[in-house]
C-alpha cells in the first residue's frame, strides 16, 4: 500500500498487459481441454488447524485464468504488502487510520492463542461468561419476567451491524435453536417494523436486546423508546426495565441514561467494526437462540480460518485467492458486481449480510492516503438462495450482457434429508449444474442439431449460451455453527485482502454520515409548521407534496 495507487504496482501493470494482450485466449472451453488437471491446480482443500471436521473445498478452476495470471495476481497481494498489513492487524496496530483504531474482531474469537495487546482485548472473556450465565439464566428459565413467567420472546432492537449478523446467523442456524424461544428482529425506523413485531409479543414474556455500537443511532434509539413505551403501559413501573431491557454496546453512559442496568450491559469495544461485531456482545440474540456452546463453536470456527489466513501460504491461502480472482474481473474485466449463491435455504440471508460486510467496507473512491483511486474498489454484492434465483435473475447471468463472477456454496449433505434427501440430490443438480453451464455454456452448432433444420436462424441464436462466465464453487460437508464460522471469516479476509490492494480504509464508512446530517435537518423542518427553505427544487416539491398529504 504505502501511499501509492494499486495502479503504480509492477504487478497490475503487468496484470493489464496479459488482460490487453490475452483476453481473446481466456476461453474456459479451451482451458479445460488443455489441461487435464485444471481442477487439481485450480483448488485447495481447507481443513481448519483446529478441528478437521470444519473443512471445505474451494474449486477455482472456473475462473477466467491461468497459472501466469494467478501468480501476477499474488504478485500484487504481496506488493500491496497484504501480509504485512494482516499481521498488523492481528497484532492490533491501529489500521482504521481515520478513526485511530485496531481491527480486531480476530481477538473476539481467539480464546487467548495470538498475543494481542490492545485495551479491551483482555476482558473479552469475562464477556464472554457474562454472555454465557445470561443466555442460560434466559433459555433454562431462571431469568424471569416481571410477574414471575419465564421469557418465551426475544426482540432483539439494532441496524446494520447490530442486526443483519444476529439474523443471518440466526438463520443459518435454526437447526440449532431453541424452538419455544421466539426471536424477532426490528431494525428499520419505519413504525410497521415495531408495530408488526410487537403484536406477536407479550410484555410479560419479552426480552428487548438493544443491539447499538454507539447507543446514538437515531432507528435503534427511536425504536428501543418506542418498545419501552409499549412495555411500560402494560408493566406500569419503570423498575420491571430492568428484567425485560438488556444492552449490547461500547456506550455505558447512554445505556444507563436510557435506563438500563450497567449489570444488564454486554460490552464491547471501539476496535469492533459494527460490520465485523456478531462475534462481540452484539451475537447475544445468537447465542440466546442457538446456546452458548453453539455460539461458542461459532467463534472457534472462525478462529481455525483467522490462523489458516495469518499462516498459509500466498497461493494456498482461501481468503486471499478469492480476493486475487475477484480484483481480475472487478479492476481488469470491468465487472461491477460479485454474486453470493449459496443452494442452502438457511443461507438465505447470507449475501444481504455480506452486502454491508463488502459494500461498507470497500465502497470507497479515495485511498488511505487521501488519493482518489483511477480504479474500481468494491463490487456490488448481490444474490440468493438457490433454486430461487435461478427462477428470476438467473437468465441474465447466462445470455446478458453483462459479465458477473458468481459463488456457489454448498452443503454435501443437509440437515433435513426428506424423501431419503431427494429434494437435496435435485438441489445439489443445480449447484453442479449452474456453474458448468454458465462455463461452457452451448455453442450454435450445438443449439442446430438439437432444434433441427427447420428452426429460424432467430430462434437458434436466441438458445446459444456464450459461456465463459466464471464462477467459484464451495462445498463443504455440513452446516454446522464452526463451519458457518469459517466461511464468515472466509469473506471477511477477502474483503481484507482487497481492501489492502485498493489501498483503502475497510473500516471506516464515512459514506453514511452525509445522509444522516440531511435527515436530521429535515426532521427539524417537519416538525415544525410553516415552509421548508434551505433544499434544492426537487427537495423542496417533493417535502411540499408531503406536506399537502400529511394527517398529523
Ligand atoms: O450504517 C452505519 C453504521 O454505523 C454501521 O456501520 C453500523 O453497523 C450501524 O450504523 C449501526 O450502528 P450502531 O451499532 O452504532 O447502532
Amino acid at each position: 500500500m504505502s501511499g501509492r495507487l494499486a495502479s503504480d504496482y509492477a504487478a497490475w501493470k503487468k496484470l493489464q498487459t496479459i488482460y490487453d494482450t490475452e483476453k481473446s485466449q481466456l476461453v474456459l472451453r479451451e482451458l479445460f481441454a488443455q489441461d487435464a488437471d485444471r481442477f487439481k491446480n485450480f483448488s485447495e482443500e481447507y481443513v481448519s488447524p483446529d478441528d478437521p471436521a470444519v473443512t471445505f473445498l474451494l474449486d477455482y478452476s472456473k475462473n477466467l485464468i491461468t497459472k501466469p495470471i494467478f501468480n501476477a495476481l499474488l504478485d500484487l497481494v504481496r506488493e500491496a504488502e497484504v501480509e504485512t498489513y494482516r499481521d498488523k492487524m492481528f497484532s492490533g496496530e491501529h489500521i482504521n487510520t481515520s478513526e485511530d483504531r485496531a481491527v480486531l474482531h480476530v481477538a473476539l474469537r481467539n480464546f487467548d492463542e495470538f498475543k494481542i495487546s490492545e485495551e479491551g482485548v483482555s476482558e473479552v472473556s469475562t464477556v464472554l461468561q457474562h454472555m454465557k450465565e445470561f443466555t442460560e439464566s434466559v433459555r433454562n428459565g431462571k431469568w424471569k419476567g416481571y410477574t414471575g413467567k419465564t421469557i418465551d420472546t426475544i426482540v432483539n432492537i439494532g441496524i446494520g451491524g447490530s442486526d443483519l449478523g444476529p439474523v443471518m446467523v440466526t438463520e443459518a442456524l435454526k437447526a440449532f435453536s431453541k424452538r419455544d424461544l421466539a426471536a424477532h428482529f426490528v431494525s428499520n425506523i419505519d413504525g410497521t417494523h415495531l408495530v408488526e413485531t410487537l403484536k406477536l409479543c407479550n410484555p410479560e414474556t419479552t426480552l428487548f436486546i438493544i443491539a447499538s455500537k454507539t447507543f446514538t443511532t437515531q432507528e435503534t434509539i427511536t425504536n428501543a423508546e418506542s418498545a419501552r413505551d409499549w412495555f411500560l403501559q402494560t408493566a406500569k413501573d419503570k423498575a420491571h426495565v430492568a428484567k425485560h431491557f438488556v444492552a449490547l454496546s461500547t456506550n455505558t453512559k447512554a445505556v444507563t441514561a436510557f435506563g438500563i442496568s450497567s449489570d444488564n450491559m454486554f460490552q464491547f469495544w471501539d476496535w469492533v467494526g459494527g460490520r465485523y461485531s456478531l462475534w462481540s456482545a452484539i451475537g447475544l440474540p445468537i447465542a440466546l437462540v442457538i446456546g452458548y456452546d453453539n455460539f461458542e463453536q461459532l467463534l472457534r470456527g472462525a478462529h481455525g480460518m483467522d490462523k489458516h489466513f495469518k499462516e498459509t501460504p500466498l497461493e494456498k491461502n482461501l481468503p486471499v485467492i478469492l480476493a486475487a480472482v475477484g480484483i481480475w474481473y472487478n479492476d481488469f474485466y470491468g465487472a461491477h458486481t460479485q454474486l453470493l449463491l449459496p443452494y442452502d435455504q438457511y443461507l438465505h440471508k447470507f449475501a444481504d449480510y455480506f452486502q454491508q460486510g463488502d459494500m461498507e467496507s470497500n465502497g470507497k473512491f479515495v485511498t488511505k492516503g487521501g488519493q482518489r483511486v483511477n480504479y474500481q474498489t468494491g463490487p456490488i454484492i448481490w444474490g440468493a438462495a438457490g433454486t430461487n434465483g435461478q427462477h428470476s435473475f438467473y437468465q441474465l447471468v447466462h445470455q446478458g450482457t453483462k459479465l458477473i463472477p458468481a459463488d456457489f456454496i454448498a452443503p454435501a449433505t443437509t440437515i433435513n434429508p426428506i424423501r431419503n434427501s431427494l429434494h437435496h440430490r435435485i438441489l445439489l443438480s443445480n449447484f453442479f449444474a449452474q456453474p458448468e453451464a454458465l462455463a461452457f455454456g452451448k455453442t450454435e452448432e450445438e443449439v442446430r442439431k438439437e432444434v433441427g433444420p427447420n428452426s429460424s436462424e432467430a430462434l437458434i441464436k436466441s438458445k446459444v449460451f456464450e459461456g465463459n462466465r466464471p464462477s467459484n464453487s464451495i462445498i463443504f460437508p455440513l452446516l454446522t455453527p464452526a463451519t458457518l464460522g469459517a466461511l464468515i471469516a472466509l469473506y471477511e479476509h477477502k474483503i481484507f485482502v482487497q481492501g489492502v490492494v485498493w489501498g483503502i480504509n475497510s473500516f471506516d464508512q464515512m459514506g453514511v454520515e452525509l445522509g444522516k446530517v440531511l435527515a436530521k435537518a429535515i426532521l427539524a423542518q417537519l416538525e415544525k409548521p410553516g415552509d421548508v427553505t434551505g433544499h434544492d427544487s426537487s427537495t423542496t416539491g417533493l417535502i411540499h407534496y408531503y406536506q399537502k398529504y400529511r394527517k398529523e
